[in-house]
């Protein structure tokens, strides 16, 4: 049973009041990092509802092993405060989250959890692989060796590059409910937009009555795009093709994971928290480098109860001559001398040789957008 615009939200805000009192108190300090800045205020402001704060070990051990919380819903991936050195705080304590970058007290926590993580076996479930090149391994093992649990409270919102694009789930429901769309499908993508992205917004305008473009435009690896190049790569892309009665683009800034299957489980929990009714998962899903099977992303949702939002699911999207159009792999079976494959990494290898990608890829009005901005497009990971 699909929930319209995603059921109760559950939200961590301090007013104003509570929050002038809690920063009075002279707390203990404990500096995180931009993307668990991020992750604070996505608790808090419902984005990852129905967490209310980051995991004690009995969540993340549920996660790991039965891919939901302790309580039995659904959820992928373990939303983690990792610290050095736990010596200094006891469970029971209250502590301000400082971003280090800016020293912005960003949330209260109640302290419920300290525990020692076992990183390895984190990565193994979580990424399907030890290997520090893959960068959700890489960011895993570089943070702390410890995790604090407890619930937050958002003090003060954290500060990131182009945060002026992102909508609060609050937000996007209310504009859902004002402009009539009962079935809204989310398209995730840390990309900026080709043709098979567009062949997939396409059939998502077809099934629902509004399609919600929510590129991530928090912390991603080395070598994706920059977040403000996706972002205006889309609004070319929209303002050229798209009605706009039926499309509304936000950003949403929280970390790349690179989990693939377990990460679009995730992000289809996050985009029903938005509100949407439908999520589009298609082809290596929040993939890097061939670390998953491509369907990976698929099978999953076999594994696990209704989550409350529809999965749709797309196989390989192509450009195919004899068609003389996008098509995929259940609509052509012509042979591969007659196909163009359509993936970013060989649309960038294209545009870092100096070359145009060709139209059968990308939209010559993205296309102008990124060769103009190539300082932006930086060299894949693999
Ligand atoms: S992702 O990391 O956010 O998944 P990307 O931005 O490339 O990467 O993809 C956005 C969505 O489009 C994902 O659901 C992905 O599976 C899908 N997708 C991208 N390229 C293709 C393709 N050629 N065929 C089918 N689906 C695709």
């Amino acid at each position: 049973m699909i929930q319209p615009h995603g059921g109760k939200l559950i939200k961590r805000i301090a007013d104003n009041e509570e929050r002038d009192f809690i920063l009075s108190l002279n707390l203990k300090r404990i500096y995180i990092e931009k993307d668990e800045a991020l992750d604070a205020e996505k608790i808090a402001i419902g984005s990852f509802s129905p967490l209310e704060g980051f995991m004690d070990r009995e969540d993340l051990k549920s996660v790991c092993s039965h891919l939901s919380l302790k309580n039995g819903i659904v959820w992928s991936i373990p939303i983690l405060l990792q610290i050095d050195d736990p010596s200094h705080l006891k469970i029971g304590e209250k502590v301000l989250l400082v971003d280090k970058t800016d020293n912005n007290p960003v949330a209260v926590m109640d302290i419920s959890d300290i525990y020692k993580l076992n990183k390895k076996e984190i990565a193994n479930t979580v990424f399907g692989t030890l290997d520090e090149n893959h960068p959700g391994v890489k960011r895993l093992f570089s943070k702390g060796d410890y995790s604090i649990g407890g619930k937050i409270k958002l003090l003060n919102r954290p500060s990131f590059p182009n945060k002026e694009y992102e909508l609060d789930p609050e937000e996007t429901r209310e504009i859902f409910r004002e402009r009539g769309w009962k079935t809204v499908v989310a398209f995730q993508t840390r990309n900026a937009p080709h043709r098979a992205h567009e062949y997939l917004h396409r059939l998502g305008m077809e099934i629902a009555e509004g399609l919600f473009i929510h590129p991530i435009i928090g912390l991603k690896k080395e070598g994706d795009f920059d977040s403000s190049v996706i972002l205006k790569a889309y609004q070319i892309l929209i303002n050229s093709y798209y009605p706009h009665r039926k499309v509304l683009l936000a950003g949403l800034s929280t970390s790349m994971r690179y989990a693939g299957p377990r990460e679009a489980v995730f992000h289809a929990i996050v985009r029903k928290n938005y509100g949407c009714t439908h999520f589009m998962v298609g082809r290596d899903h929040a993939g890097v480098g061939d670390y998953y099977d491509p369907f990976a992303a698929h099978k999953i949702f076999d594994e696990i109860p209704d989550i409350g939002i529809k999965i749709v699911k797309f196989y390989n999207v192509f450009h195919c001559d004899r068609c003389g159009g996008i098509v995929s792999e259940n609509t052509c079976s012509h042979p591969e001398e007659m196909i163009t494959k359509i993936s970013m990494t060989k649309i960038r290898k294209a545009l870092s040789e100096g070359k145009r990608p060709p139209s059968t890829m990308l939209r010559e009005e993205v296309a102008d957008f990124l060769i103009e901005n190539f300082n932006l497009v930086t060299e894949d990971y693999r």
